[in-house]
Formats: C-alpha cells, sequence, structure tokens
C-alpha cells in the first residue's frame, strides 16, 4: 500500500486546529499549572521511560485535534506499512525497516518476496563472534599481538551513531580504545594516527556506499600508513568493511570474510542497529549492544501498538508540530542532563535535519507551510553557562526536551542532586519565570530598592516557555536504545504529517558533486 497522500494544512483536522490556536495562542503555562492535575493528565509512561509534557502551551483539546490531524493524515497505515517493510522510501524505490534490526519477533519480515530476519541473524552472530574474539584479544594483529585499538572509519550516519552510542556507553567500556575518523580534513586523521600502533590497530571502514570520499580518502590514506610497517598480506589481519558495496570493498584489498553486510533497507542514519554499530560491539561487547537494540524494539513495540494519545513518539511528535506550525517556533533544543550524551544533539541534527528537511511534499510540489525543524543542544548543566540565557529572556520561543535520569552511574549522591535540581529548576524557571511583582519584592528584601526603576524590567522571566521531562531510571544501553528509537519515531511521525519522504536525502548530492568538479579542475 502507497504511504497516504494528504496536505495536512487542508484537512479537517487543521482546520479545527487552526481556530483551536487562534483561541488559545495567548494561553499561558502558568495558568495551566493551576489545575492540581496538570502533571498527571500530562504525562506518559513506558517501563523505566516517563515523559512529562505537562509544561506546554496545550489544553487536552489541544492534544484530541492533533490526534486528529494524525489519524487524518493516516498515520496508522504509514506505521504499519513501515513496519511491514513496504516501499515506503519512494523517491529510492526502498523499504525502510531499521526496525528488523531489533526485532526478536520470529515473524517474517519480507522485501522483494524474501524474510529478511535469517541475513539479520546471520549478521548478528557474525558480530557477536567477531568482536568476543578481537575483545578477548584472541584475534592476533600481524606480529602476534591482540588488538588494543579499534578506529571506526566512517562519515554522516556511518559515523555520528555508532560514536555517539560509544561516547554515551563509556561506563559500559572495555579496554579497547576507539576512535572515530570522519572528517576529510587531514589534520583529524593524522591527529589519531598519532596514538596507533600498526601491530594493534583494528581499522573498521563502514560505508554503506563505499565511494563518500571522506571514508575512502582516509581509509587510504590510514591503509597507506600501515603498509608503512606491514605487508598487503597483513591487511587481513587489521582491515574489515561495513557495506553493501562488495566490489569496491574487494578492490580496497579486504578480506571477503572481513565484510560485514549493509542492507538498501536501512538508510545510513538509522544504522547504528545493524553491522554499522560494530564500533559499538567492539567497544561495550555484544550483551551490551543486543540491549541497546532490545531498548530500541520496547519503543518499536509502543510506537506501534498503542493509541496516539498514549503514544509517547507520537505525542512528541504533533507537540513539535504544534509549536513549529502554529506558534512558528523554527527550532527545538535537546538538553540532556548528563555528560555522557554530549554527541545525541549532533547525532539527533543528521537523524531529523536530513530526514525532515524538505522543500517538496510527496506529490513533488512544492510546500507551502513549514516542514523541519532546526535541531541544536547541548548538555546541563554547561549549558546554563552557554546559551541559556537566549532561551529564557531572548525574543524566540524555542520548546526543549529536557533528558534526564534518576540514578547516576557512579552514584556520586550530591553530584546527582544539584544535576537534577538544575534539570527541574530550568524547565520551572522556563515555564513560570518571574513576575515583576517578585522581582521588586526581591530587589527591596535585598536592600535594592533604590534600583528598582532601573533594574526591574531586567530581571523579570515572562516564563510560558515550553519543555518535555524525558526521564529514565538509569543510562543502560537498554534506555538509550529506547531513547534513540523515541527520536527515529518522532521523525518519521512528523515526516508522514508534513507529507514528506523522511527517508531521502538528495539535498547532500549537488555540494558533492560540485566539490567533485572543483577537484578535476585542479
Ligand atoms: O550525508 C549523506 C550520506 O549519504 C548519509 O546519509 C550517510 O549516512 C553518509 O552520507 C555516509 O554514506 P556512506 O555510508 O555510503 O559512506
Amino acid at each position: 500500500m502507497a504511504l497516504p497522500n494528504n496536505n495536512p494544512t487542508k484537512t479537517n483536522a487543521w482546520q479545527q486546529l487552526t481556530n483551536h490556536f487562534n483561541e488559545i495562542k495567548d494561553i499561558r503555562i502558568q495558568d495551566l499549572y493551576k489545575d492540581d492535575n496538570r502533571k498527571e493528565d500530562f504525562s506518559l509512561t513506558l517501563n523505566d521511560l516517563s515523559v512529562d509534557f505537562s509544561k506546554n502551551r496545550i489544553t487536552s483539546e489541544t492534544i484530541k485535534l492533533l490526534v486528529d490531524l494524525a489519524k487524518e493524515v493516516g498515520l496508522q497505515e504509514a506505521i504499519e506499512s513501515q513496519f511491514n517493510g513496504e516501499i515506503i522510501n519512494v523517491t529510492e524505490g526502498r523499504a525502510v525497516l531499521h526496525t528488523a534490526l531489533r526485532s526478536n519477533s520470529e515473524d517474517s519480515v519480507l522485501v522483494d518476496g524474501k524474510n529478511i530476519k535469517p541475513q539479520i541473524q546471520t549478521a548478528l552472530r557474525k558480530i557477536r563472534s567477531f568482536s568476543n574474539k578481537v575483545i578477548s584479544g584472541k584475534w592476533k594483529g600481524y606480529t602476534g599481538k591482540s588488538i588494543t585499538d579499534v578506529v571506526n572509519i566512517g562519515i554522516g550516519g556511518s559515523d555520528l551513531g555508532p560514536d555517539m552510542i560509544v561516547e554515551s556507553l563509556q561506563y559500559y567500556k572495555n579496554h579497547l580504545n576507539t576512535h572515530f575518523v570522519s572528517n576529510v580534513d587531514g589534520d583529524h586523521v593524522s591527529e589519531i594516527m598519532k596514538h596507533l600502533d600498526p601491530e594493534t590497530t583494528l581499522f573498521v571502514i563502514v560505508s554503506k556506499t563505499f565511494t563518500t570520499q571522506e571514508t575512502i580518502t582516509n581509509a587510504e590514506t590510514l591503509k597507506n600508513w600501515f603498509l608503512k610497517s606491514a605487508t598487503i598480506f597483513d591487511i587481513p589481519k587489521h582491515f574489515v568493511a561495513v557495506s553493501t558495496n562488495l566490489e569496491a570493498v574487494d578492490n580496497f584489498g579486504i578480506d571477503k570474510k572481513n565484510v560485514f553486510p549493509m542492507w538498501n533497507w536501512v538508510g545510513g542514519r538509522f544504522s547504528l542497529w545493524s553491522a554499522v554499530g560494530l564500533s559499538i560491539s567492539l567497544s561495550v561487547g555484544f550483551d551490551n549492544y543486543r540491549a541497546l537494540l532490545d531498548g530500541a524494539e520496547e519503543m518499536d513495540i509502543h510506537f506501534r501498538n498503542t493509541e496516539f494519545e498514549n503514544n509517547i513518539p507520537v505525542v512528541l511528535a504533533l507537540l513539535s508540530i504544534w509549536y513549529n506550525n502554529f506558534y512558528m517556533a523554527e527550532t527545538e533544543a535537546v538538553l540532556p542532563y548528563s555528560q555522557y550524551l554530549k554527541k545525541l544533539p549532533d547525532y539527533l541534527q543528521q537523524a531529523i535535519m536530513e530526514s525532515n528537511g524538505k522543500g517538496v511534499d510527496r506529490n513533488g510540489d512544492k510546500i507551502d507551510y513549514q516542514t523541519g525543524t532546526i535541531v541544536w543542544g547541548s548538555t546541563g548543566t554547561n549549558m546554563q553557562h552557554a546559551f541559556m540565557q537566549l532561551v529564557h529572556q531572548g525574543t524566540k520561543l524555542i520548546p526543549a526536551d529536557f533528558i534526564g535520569y534518576k540514578e547516576s552511574l557512579y552514584g556520586l549522591t550530591d553530584h546527582h542532586k544539584k544535576l537534577m535540581a538544575n534539570y527541574y529548576g530550568q524547565m520551572d524557571a522556563l515555564a513560570f519565570g518571574k513576575t515583576k511583582e517578585d522581582v521588586h519584592l526581591e530587589l527591596q528584601v535585598s536592600g535594592n530598592a533604590d534600583k528598582i526603576n532601573t533594574l526591574l524590567p531586567f530581571k523579570v522571566f515572562e516564563g510560558n516557555r515550553p519543555s518535555n521531562a524525558i526521564m529514565f531510571d538509569k543510562l543502560t544501553p537498554k534506555s538509550l536504545g529506547k531513547l534513540v528509537a523515541l527520536y527515529e519515531h518522532k521523525i518519521y511521525t512528523q515526516g508522514i504529517l508534513w507529507n514528506i519522504y523522511s527517508y531521502d536525502q538528495f539535498g547532500v548530492e549537488l555540494g558533492k558533486e560540485l566539490a567533485k568538479k572543483l577537484l578535476n579542475k585542479q
């Protein structure tokens, strides 16, 4: 079944949302919070995850109308089409099945009439066996020494996902040093080479196409560096590849046995769940990698089977559309209160902006409404001392996701109490602000009554700035998998509502072509 194709702005629900928006647009979170049940009524849970979306400029009518919109544009059918392996990436003629990669179910998923589950299981077994050999030291380099360093060579989806996950799961990391080379900037690879010993380094070249300029250039540079100490016969012990392009991998000199598969039905930015995640499995062990997949699967099941009003990715997608298309907010902040998640905003920028940064709809017609949001962010509490001034008192409306954990990993409770006090404090400050009266009183009490006339307007916080509190018990591989899958499903939901194709990325091509032409002229 083809994806539904509806201009969202021409639907009944959109008309109703427009009327509703005009009625409530000046609503204040401060006033909405006079309802004692507000928090309870606007919270959702999924085992160790809770999402409190009470600090938004919405009423239950807003949610109802947004859900009506999702129903009217055929979101449920679109979700089924994705999970069933239909060709929903129409412009590239592909199914989109990163969900199949993490599925534990025995049910078949067909692509071109063939069940893909057995190939996924084979790839997982290969990842497990290879990771075990390298981690245990049984895999030896060309001089008989065990591997100490793993270098992931890739860019975009072949880098950002594994890099972000390895960084986020540092607590679970083993003895292997993991490095990521992505930029074609030679200084990047040179800095990394300084720390490597050819006898004990394993290179994982990750490129779905195996033609990406940056990756192939870095891989060649590292191979040449390696060959200064070793011979081409030593390559199989030190170079492995993850790719769909077997011929190019072979030409590069990589042993067939050392090739891990990629498939056309997995998009680059959704590929960390495939063998693209090999560096993750090498860094934290296969069991932790599997737990990451299991967490994602838990979110998949929730997304597929839960009615929209209680469906976490759907509700977050709808809220984002509310701000993007009605309040005309252009950006969204992602603010994790865990230093481990410092690479999450970068990762999400590719996932969200490469997917939904589209200006034509599913008919190929130019769109006259806003699509993809601009996503940015950094970790709390550091960002409180950086950009939060603008979020609190600037002229722009910036809805923000605050991601937090009930427990810290090392158990420094004093730190964690402070961290979480800031987490809640920021959201309260954004929502409730500080009134003129409060500032007046504060200046008086602090003996600064003489400054009231000059300082008062600068110290007022208007509040009414929206946020979502996304809270897990603890940062584990499983909870991280759930978090990433949550955002993946939010992306797809928004793409369906905006009537765009989320799974192609033609917008990255022109710059690449022009760079190639310039290079050929030199
Ligand atoms: O930036 C465009 C893109 O195609 C991404 O979608 C992809 O993740 C990245 O390039 C890398 O591509 P490849 O894995 O083929 O090297």
